[in-house]
């Protein structure tokens, strides 16, 4: 639906009266009502390196959701605030491993006489405080942009991985990228004792996967890609590596979101695409490509929008950037100290990958 006039205009004046010392962040499954106002669009990856990149912002207003905004304060500099304008933006993934049941985890690879062999590998979708204990460990972070450079360093230091939170993309790229086989994944489950593995399965494994996923895109199934592939002959069927393996498996490309714009932006015309990613981005994409000729849909009509990322609304964003104009702080997310240190190790060595 097109945005209020009344609001663009608000936000428009908010953030000019703001000028440099403002920075809006805007992930790819935003709503286009607030895109638009976005200084920088990207991926995950992408928004934490840009956030970094204007140390002379005071505000940094992160469009995204929660573990994005406390990743962009662990790499700004004190005096810098990053502000979220709807502070229920979290992610249903990033809630799937609490600090309490990674601790747990841990005494149960060390009950197996396993932990001294562990690198933890934890997906930029998680907590701060997941973000810590994978620092403290001698672990890094990664996207989906870069997970397999992120494994490829982690069997470097040590012969297994324990990947949090996304069962997937630890699978995906395992499999896909790594060589491993199924069998060479297992999967800790947080809710059963000793996440319901023996110690025996824990020492045979390489991989040992968080049991999370993201209720997006683990919609995806097997049956939607076979739809669209008879609906639209020729179709090429691209994904994230956040569905689950079969879908993944099925597929003709997988890769992040902003390796999903680069191959449509370079697909010629008259070819055609199934997406198998949020629906905000779709759209867009499908609105953006149409006039040179490229067909665009949805992998599956019955998947929709990520609820927390649209949370982010115009409304929120010109409340967020009326209040900062008129020098009133709001909606502040601001990782403490302790947890920032030990964080923002796992986050600098995911940016120093090759
Ligand atoms: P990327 O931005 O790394 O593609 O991740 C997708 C996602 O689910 C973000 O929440
Ligand atoms: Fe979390 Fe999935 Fe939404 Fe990304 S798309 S914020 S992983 S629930």
């Amino acid at each position: 639906s097109p945005s209020d006039p009344d609001l663009v205009e608000r936000a428009r004046a908010a953030k000019e009266k703001l000028g440099d010392k403002v920075f809006v962040l805007g992930h790819h499954y935003q709503r286009d009502e607030v895109i638009q106002f976005a200084d920088v669009t990207g991926d995950s990856f992408k928004l934490a390196r840009d956030a970094a990149a204007r140390p002379e912002a005071e505000y940094i207003v992160f469009c995204g959701v929660h573990f994005m905004a406390e990743s962009a304060d662990i790499l700004t500099s004190d005096d810098q605030k990053v502000v979220l304008p709807d502070l229920a933006a979290g992610c249903s993934m990033a809630d799937m491993a609490t600090a309490e049941q990674v601790a747990e985890c841990w005494d149960v690879l060390t009950e197996a006489g396993i932990a001294e062999q562990v690198v933890p590998v934890s997906y930029m979708n998680s907590s701060a405080d997941i973000k810590a204990f994978t620092g403290k460990h001698g672990g890094t972070i990664c996207t989906s942009s870069n997970a397999k450079k992120a494994l490829e360093w982690a069997f470097e230091q040590g012969e297994k991985v324990l990947f949090l939170p996304d069962q997937h993309l630890g699978r995906n790229t395992a499999v896909r990228d790594m060589g491993m086989t199924l069998e060479d994944c297992v999967l800790y489950n947080p809710h059963k004792p000793n996440g319901g593995l023996t110690a025996e399965q824990l020492r045979d494994a390489k991989m040992i996967l968080w049991r999370g996923h993201c209720s997006v895109h683990g919609r995806f199934s097997l049956e939607s890609v076979e739809d669209v592939r008879a609906r639209i002959p020729g179709v090429n069927v691209l994904v994230h590596p956040e569905c689950r393996h079969e879908v993944v498996a099925a597929a003709d490309y997988v890769g992040s979101t902003e390796y999903i714009i680069k191959a449509l932006e370079a697909a010629p015309a008259g070819s055609k695409w199934a997406i198998g990613t949020e629906l905000n981005l779709v759209r867009r994409l499908a609105n953006r490509f149409a006039p040179e000729g490229k067909e665009i849909v949805f992998l599956d009509k019955t998947v929709c929008f990520c609820s927390t990322m649209n949370r982010i609304d115009l409304p929120h964003l010109v409340w967020t950037l009326e209040s900062l104009a008129e020098g009133k702080l709001v909606n502040r997310i601001e990782v403490d100290k302790e947890t920032e240190a030990f964080a923002k190790l796992a986050l600098e060595r995911m940016l120093a990958l090759p």
